[in-house]
């Protein structure tokens, strides 16, 4: 039997062609009111025709008041089905299954109202990295925000996707409930784990209910890298919980928007064979406590590394983000017997021409100038 990242893999009752995942990457492609364009199409197709067995988009907004970013994918109201179906479509055409990110950016909003965003509790942060201002949810926010999320997971389904993922990580609203840092409740959403766990939960059984069984992986942080943060342990209850409630799959990443340098993906370089493979301790306790299919992301960029995690069962599935912006061909690549490591310097200048309405692309490599011979397909 084959074990190696080109194995096939059954997720649910899906099969993925091999065990490559491209981790949900804010595009910065999408219209000012969250609608797919041709350029979005563009990369969803060149990605899956590089033979990507998963593509996770970036996260798509449940709600305008948690968007996140600008020319962010939207997937907070029904007219939006029928752009978003395009995305499924162009990536079917390849073999490739595509889930949508489905996310509430909470106090880190970029909204256009400039309303104070939804969190957990007041708080106004400023970091150097991203400032933001947020009101404390009542339980009707919260009511709604899981009606929110329910309605989007449907919309995701009635579009053609093959699933969606919950985005509870990096310190968005999700990830804000689960950490002590930003939830400072004293009700039943607040204080321990237990508490502050709830609120992911609740979202995920109303997206069961609006779903069925359809399959629904989730994104969650393996540590905040905040003082307090949600440490590793209490992940591994959240993980557990969720397993114990259906969930199909968990993405392990790690950190939050304002966890500065000591979130391993700001660390600008990965120096070859120290740094790389941030979570790795932690997925192999993840396995050790839970059956649930893992997917394991940041600082991977080596192929001899990928065929190690698999064959040693350290996840069952290897997710990559930076990578792909600089090689959306890259597991083709590999599969054709190029296995030199990703080009990607993982300097993070990728955000510089989304910020600046381009749509994400490798600065680096516009800068100096395309290698053809590596990323022509
Ligand atoms: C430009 C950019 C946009 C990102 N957007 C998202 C996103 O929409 N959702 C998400 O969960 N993570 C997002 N991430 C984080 C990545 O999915 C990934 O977890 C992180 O970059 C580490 O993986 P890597 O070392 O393979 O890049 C983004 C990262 C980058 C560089």
């Amino acid at each position: 039997m084959n074990t190696g990242p080109f194995s096939e893999f059954k997720l649910k009752d899906i099969y993925l062609k091999n065990r490559f995942v491209r981790s949900a990457t804010w595009e910065g492609m999408a219209t000012e009111t969250g609608e797919v364009t041709p350029k979005l199409i563009k990369l969803m197709e060149d990605l899956a025709r590089g033979e990507v067995g998963l593509i996770i988009t970036g996260h798509a907004y449940v709600d305008p008041i948690g968007q996140a970013s600008p020319w962010q994918l939207g997937v907070h109201r029904d007219e939006l089905i029928s752009s978003l179906e395009k995305i499924p479509q162009a990536v079917h055409k390849f073999g490739s299954k595509v889930f949508l990110q489905i996310a509430h950016s909470g106090i880190f909003a970029f909204n256009l109202e400039k309303k104070p965003g939804l969190g957990p509790s007041p708080l106004d942060i400023h970091s150097d990295f991203r400032s933001a201002k947020g009101v404390g949810m009542t339980k009707k926010d919260i009511k709604e925000v899981i009606t929110k999320f329910g309605e989007a997971a449907l919309r995701a389904k009635k579009a053609g996707f093959d699933g969606i993922q919950i985005h509870a990580a990096h310190g968005y609203l999700l990830s804000q409930f689960l950490s002590p840092y930003f939830n400072k409740r004293n009700d039943e959403y607040g204080g321990d784990i237990r508490a502050r766990s709830k609120l992911v939960l609740e979202v995920y059984q109303r997206i069961r209910e609006m779903v069925d069984d359809f399959p629904v992986i989730i994104k969650l942080n393996a540590q905040d890298f905040l003082d307090p943060g949600m440490s590793f342990d209490e992940m591994l209850y959240v993980s557990k919980l969720l397993e114990e409630n259906g969930i199909d799959g968990i993405e392990m990443s790690g950190g939050t928007l304002i966890s500065k340098e000591f979130i391993p993906s700001r660390t600008k370089k990965i120096a070859k064979k120290v740094g790389e493979i941030y979570y790795m301790e932690h997925a192999l306790r993840f396995k050790q406590k839970t059956q649930v299919p893992l997917i394991l992301v940041g600082g991977i960029r080596r192929f001899n590394v990928c065929e190690k995690l698999i064959s040693k069962g350290v996840c069952d599935l290897i997710s990559m983000s930076r990578p792909f912006i600089r090689e959306p061909y890259l597991i083709r690549r590999w599969k054709q017997g190029d296995l030199r490591d990703a080009l990607c310097e993982s300097d993070n200048l990728c955000f510089k021409p989304a910020l600046m309405g381009e749509g994400i692309y490798c600065y680096l490599e516009k800068k100096i100038g395309k290698n053809k011979e590596k990323t022509i397909c």
